[in-house]
């Protein structure tokens, strides 16, 4: 027993939980999913794809959980930066209603373990329909590796935590490597613009250290609302993703029920839940919707509600409108839930703690689900 524990221990590196460890990982982990893939000079992504990037017209990007939410990101970036018709849903659901698909489309599963068997029947489905396929993989050698043409590895190494943290940012780097490849064959994003991206991009690992360095902050936020009933989360635009992703990690390690909304479309159902006693997470860093989101701030002050803000460093207008906020460094707009996630993360650890789980192994989750 005792042996096992030092082990265990040692496994997480002086951390309390496997989750805390792979949280803390993310600048390192960012490094490895970019590093060697970017050339600035000539505003490039290099993959080492044999795939002709002009062979492909739209995009299925295919994963459960978490992943999914990487793939709603890559939806924007790719049809954003790439110009290139991109759809994004869950393998469950692509799986059996039968996906529009030919030769001309890439299936893009995305899969920390590669062994989610929804995410790999969702992509045969697509193959035995004449698509082309790509894996966004973490685990070496996995059944998913084994069933596309070509694999995009994260390079985030071993996650043990079933919540996934390392994996998502990494997913969302890989998202952002894919839709450069794709912008720049394409001839639809300017060489000045890729090299600005990419440096934006390199700043990521360190931008990551400086947003981990929020936790006190974070901890403090979680011990004011660790007894609530319910959270709400809302983003839009690359920001929509990242307040699901806040919301998924927070039910899957502290049991609160969260929802998460597009703000925009907050007004048309869950406004009614707002009044005094519910916590609203906003992400709300600076980009082209900040002033929209400001708005919707507002509309949740009026009722009554708690607003907690992922703001943009140095943003002051925003701590008259929110009861907390937690600031994270400034970065290229396309590339802020990769920054912003990291306080969600913490949020979602702290809270799960305050209140007892077992943050590593919740109840009814596994790491990867193989069966349907
Ligand atoms: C399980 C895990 C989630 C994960 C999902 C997809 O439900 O509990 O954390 O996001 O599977 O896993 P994958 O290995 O395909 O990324």
């Amino acid at each position: 027993e005792e042996v096992d524990w030092s082990l265990e221990a040692a496994e997480k590196g002086g951390f309390p939980h496997y989750m805390l460890k792979e949280i803390y990982e993310q600048p390192w982990v960012l490094e490895n999913t970019l590093g060697g893939r970017l050339s600035e000079e000539r505003g490039e992504a290099e993959l080492g794809l044999e795939l002709d990037p002009l062979s492909v017209d739209r995009v299925h990007l295919i994963a459960c959980g978490t992943a999914a939410y990487a793939g709603w990101y890559g939806k924007y970036l790719l049809e954003g930066l790439a110009k290139l018709p991109a759809d994004w849903e869950v393998a469950s659901e692509y799986r059996y209603r039968d996906p529009v698909v030919d030769g001309r489309t890439l299936a893009v599963a995305i899969s920390q373990s590669g062994e989610t068997i929804d995410t790999l029947e969702a992509l045969r489905e697509a193959r035995r329909k004449g698509a082309r396929a790509l894996g966004v993989v973490n685990a070496k050698g996995s059944s998913i590796t084994r069933e596309v043409e070509e694999v995009l590895y994260i390079h985030a190494g071993p996650e043990i935590g079933v919540a996934s943290t390392k994996a998502y940012t990494a997913m969302l780097a890989a998202m952002a490597l894919l839709a450069l490849w794709f912008a720049r064959a394409r001839g639809v994003l300017p060489l000045e613009e890729a090299r600005t991206l990419i440096r934006e991009m390199k700043k990521l690992p360190r931008l990551v250290e400086e947003a981990l360095e929020k936790r006190p902050i974070v901890a403090h936020i979680a011990e004011k609302y660790h007894q609530a009933q319910d959270f709400l989360f809302l983003g839009r635009h690359v920001q929509a993703p990242t307040a699901y992703e806040g919301a998924l990690k927070l039910k899957e390690i502290s049991y609160i029920h969260a929802e998460a909304y597009p703000a925009g479309e907050m007004k048309h159902g869950p406004i009614a839940l707002i009044d005094e006693h519910l916590p609203v997470v906003v992400l709300a860093t600076k980009g082209p919707l900040y002033e929209k989101t400001l708005s919707n701030i507002q509309e949740v002050r009026a009722r009554g509600g708690k607003v907690i803000a992922i703001a943009t460093e140095g943003d002051e207008e925003i701590r008259k409108l929110a009861q907390d906020v937690v600031y994270v460094p400034e970065v290229h707009p396309l590339l802020s839930p990769i920054v912003s996630v990291v306080p969600l993360q913490l949020l979602a650890y702290e809270v799960a703690v305050l209140l007892g789980r077992d943050v590593d192994q919740p109840r009814n989750l596994a790491k990867s689900v193989t069966v349907e």
